[in-house]
C-alpha cells in the first residue's frame, strides 16, 4: 500500500503536476487507458495538457479515455453535460481519436445495461492505466456518495443536495435544474486502475482530504478507500493541505 502526497504552492502548481503525470504516461506507453474526471479542480491539468499538445509535447493520437460519470437524463449533447465539459476543457484541443473516448450515456433507456456496457468495455480496452480523481466536499469520488454502502461496479446514483449545489453552474447556476441522479463508476472500478492521481486544491478541500488521508476507512468517506490502493498520488495544494498530518 502506498499512498504519496504531494504539497504544491499553488492551484496552477497542482495543474502543471497532473499534467506532467499525464505526459509521463503517454510516453511510457503511448496507448495508455486514461481515467478522466469532470469537475473544476482538473481544468488547469487540462489547459496545461491542451498547451503541450500544441507545443507538440503531449499525443494523444492512441491513448483512450473513459470518464467517471454523467448524470442521468442528460445526453451528450446537453450542455450541462460532463461530455461537454470535457469537450470544452480538453477534447477539443488534444489528438484524442473520438473512437476512443468513452462515456457513461446518461440518457440510455437502461442505465443497469449502460453501466455493464461500461465497465465491459473498460475491460476490453484492458483496464485502467491511469485514474485522474477530483473529490467533493463531502468526501466523494466519482459519484460514489457516502452512505451506509458503497458499489463496487458502474451504478446509477442519488446525488447528495451538496453535490447538486457544488454542480449547479452547469445548469444555469440552480441547483434545482442538476439531475437528481447519475451513471458513476465504482468504487471497484476506480480502485482497480493501476494508478491514481487525486487533485484538490483550495480551503473548501481540506476537511475531506484529511478524512481521506488520515481517517479510518469509511464509506462514509468514499476517498478514505484509496488508502488501500498500491499506487496514490496526492497532488494538493497548500490551502487544501493545511489540515492533514505531517510526518
Ligand atoms: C463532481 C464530479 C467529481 C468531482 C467533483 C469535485 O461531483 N462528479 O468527479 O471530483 O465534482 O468537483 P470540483 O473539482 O469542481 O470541486
Amino acid at each position: 500500500m502506498s499512498v504519496t502526497v504531494t504539497v504544491l504552492g499553488s492551484a496552477q502548481a497542482v495543474g502543471e503536476a497532473l499534467a506532467l503525470q499525464v505526459v509521463t504516461a503517454l510516453r511510457a506507453k503511448p496507448d495508455v487507458v486514461l481515467g478522466l474526471a469532470s469537475g473544476r479542480t482538473p481544468v488547469d491539468g487540462y489547459a496545461e495538457l491542451r498547451r503541450l499538445h500544441a507545443e507538440g509535447k503531449a499525443d494523444f493520437s492512441r491513448a483512450s479515455t473513459f470518464n467517471l460519470d454523467e448524470f442521468v437524463g442528460v445526453d451528450a449533447h446537453h450542455s450541462g453535460s460532463f461530455r461537454q465539459f470535457m469537450e470544452r476543457y480538453l477534447f477539443e484541443g488534444v489528438n484524442l481519436d473520438p473512437a476512443r473516448i468513452h462515456f457513461l450515456n446518461g440518457a440510455a433507456a437502461d442505465p443497469d445495461a449502460e453501466c455493464e456496457r461500461y465497465e465491459q468495455a473498460i475491460r476490453r480496452a484492458g483496464g485502467i492505466d491511469v485514474q485522474i480523481l477530483g473529490i467533493g466536499s463531502n468526501g466523494h469520488i466519482g459519484f460514489n456518495e457516502p452512505g451506509e454502502d458503497l458499489k463496487v461496479r458502474a451504478h446509477r446514483v442519488t446525488l447528495a443536495e451538496s453535490t447538486r449545489r457544488d454542480n449547479a453552474a452547469l445548469f444555469g447556476g440552480d441547483p434545482a435544474r442538476v439531475p437528481n441522479e447519475a451513471l458513476s463508476m465504482g468504487i471497484g472500478t476506480i480502485l482497480l486502475a493501476r494508478r491514481i492521481v487525486l487533485v484538490a486544491t483550495g480551503a473548501k478541500k481540506a476537511d475531506c482530504i484529511r478524512a481521506a488521508l488520515n481517517g479510518h476507512l469509511t464509506t462514509r468517506v468514499p476517498a478514505s478507500l484509496l488508502q488501500v490502493h498500491r499506487d496514490v498520488e496526492f497532488l494538493l495544494d497548500s490551502a487544501a493541505a493545511s489540515l492533514i498530518d505531517r510526518p
